[in-house]
């Protein structure tokens, strides 16, 4: 499955302190708790991975000796993971080490004893080794085919839109919303456009601050992504096998370039209306516990003439999840409610595949049979679904070019 943010659920009070209103004081403590729960997530890894290979080893040395005798390379497989282990945990130290100050406007205060490890929960555990897995996704050599074909289609698109030939783009603003490890942000960054990914989860935060700050140079670092699969691999060493990142220099950006990202909650951060030419949500908006929500926000900080460029399945991250709210649309009744609040569908295509942080090598892949659209929401009539029922029923009034509509471009 897509592995979705959502930290906060497990903490309960964290998620809900968006929905909830609590005192500024209440608000500062739970953050700082949740910092804190992430932040001891990392430092919990390694001991994680050592009880699953100590397990591992108990189960080996529990079979009859001739049994034993018959598979001899697999107790120093079991090290060799737990070496691996080791390893990914220098990596997730020198994250956290550089995220310690890494938002500028808030002070996290200090653990009483940074080296005492704390337990973490097999939820955040999971967190943690999809973000390990999200770096082959972004910034892998391996990644390049999923990149190819989950980023490239949004990618081409927006040079489609805003043609160099024709637009000033770096006026071109366009905002990525659930932007992961930013490496598609990135890359639009790269070819000039203004560039702002939008990310809510502190593990991806974390991550995405390290390798865009800090690391320069290519393929220095190792990442051994897949010793937590223990089931469906064909060779012993496929478990052990690393990767390298980032695959280019992440402070390659041209100096023109304007790229930035920013921390929250996607609907709680993006208020102001008309303020972007585009937005692209990749692999994203099943996140939502009520997608019509996301849809609202889009059509509101979309610029009059501006475009929603989507790509992504729909496995609803809150399905099933005690005491969230999530509502389980289809496309075709998100597609409705698109196109009722005004939003004209120029492309569309039901049927693109893809993998989502794909072990290319297991036994068990799974394939995203993906919906990709582009949506405008029409330069010349502003459509508010809620005040008309009669507009409603007849989105075709909203139909026109982009162009008209869009002066800060060109
Ligand atoms: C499935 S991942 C996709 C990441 C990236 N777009 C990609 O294609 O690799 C969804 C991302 O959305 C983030 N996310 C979930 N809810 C969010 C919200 N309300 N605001 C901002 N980001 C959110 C998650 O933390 C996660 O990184």
């Amino acid at each position: 499955m897509a592995e979705t943010g959502g930290e906060g659920a497990q903490g309960g009070a964290y998620f809900h302190k968006e929905r909830i209103k609590y005192s500024p004081e209440e608000e500062a403590r739970l953050e700082r708790q949740h910092f804190w729960r992430i932040i001891d997530a990392f430092r919990f890894y390694r001991v994680h991975v050592q009880e699953q290979v100590k397990r591992a080893e108990r189960q080996f040395r529990s079979l009859p000796q001739h049994h034993q005798n018959l598979l001899p390379g697999v107790l120093s497989n079991l090290t060799r993971i737990s070496q691996c282990a080791d390893h990914n945990q220098e990596v997730l130290q020198a994250i956290i080490h550089n995220s310690l100050d890494m938002f500028e406007n808030i002070g996290y205060g200090e653990r009483e004893d940074p080296r005492k490890v704390r337990p973490s929960t097999t939820f955040d555990m999971d967190k943690l080794k999809s973000t390990i897995k999200q770096f082959v996704r972004d910034w892998s050599e391996v990644g390049q085919a999923e990149r190819d074909s989950c980023y490239q289609p949004i990618i081409q698109e927006i040079q489609r839109l805003f043609p160099s030939d024709q637009y000033d783009v770096s006026k071109v603003s366009v905002l990525i919303p659930g932007a992961g490890l930013g490496r598609l942000a990135w890359e639009i960054a790269r070819l000039g456009y203004i560039c702002q990914g939008n990310e809510w989860s502190l593990f991806m935060l974390f991550s995405s601050n390290f390798v865009l700050n800090r690391c320069e140079k290519v393929n220095a670092l190792t990442l051994y992504p897949w010793i937590h699969q223990f089931s469906n691999n064909k060779k012993s060493s496929d478990q052990i096998r690393p990767i390298r990142f980032p695959d280019v220099n992440p402070q390659s950006l041209p100096l023109t370039s304007d790229f930035s990202m920013v921390a929250g909650d996607f609907v709680e951060v993006y208020t102001d209306a008309d303020s972007w030419d585009c937005v692209a949500t990749c692999f994203f908006i099943d996140t939502a516990h009520n997608v019509i929500e996301y849809v609202e926000t889009i059509w509101k900080i979309l610029k009059p003439g501006g475009v929603w460029i989507n790509l992504g399945p729909l496995l609803y991250h809150f399905e099933n999840m005690a005491n969230e709210l999530s509502v389980e649309l289809s496309y075709e009744d998100i597609r409705t409610a698109m196109v009722k609040f005004g939003f004209h569908i120029e492309v569309e295509k039901e049927s693109m595949q893809t993998t989502y942080t794909e072990n290319d090598r297991s036994m068990l892949r799974y394939v995203y049979d993906c919906v990709f659209f582009v949506a405008r929401k029409p330069a010349d009539v502003y459509f508010d679904c809620q005040e008309d029922d009669q507009q409603q029923s007849s989105p075709s009034a909203a139909k026109s070019p982009r162009r008209e509509g869009t002066d800060s471009l060109t």
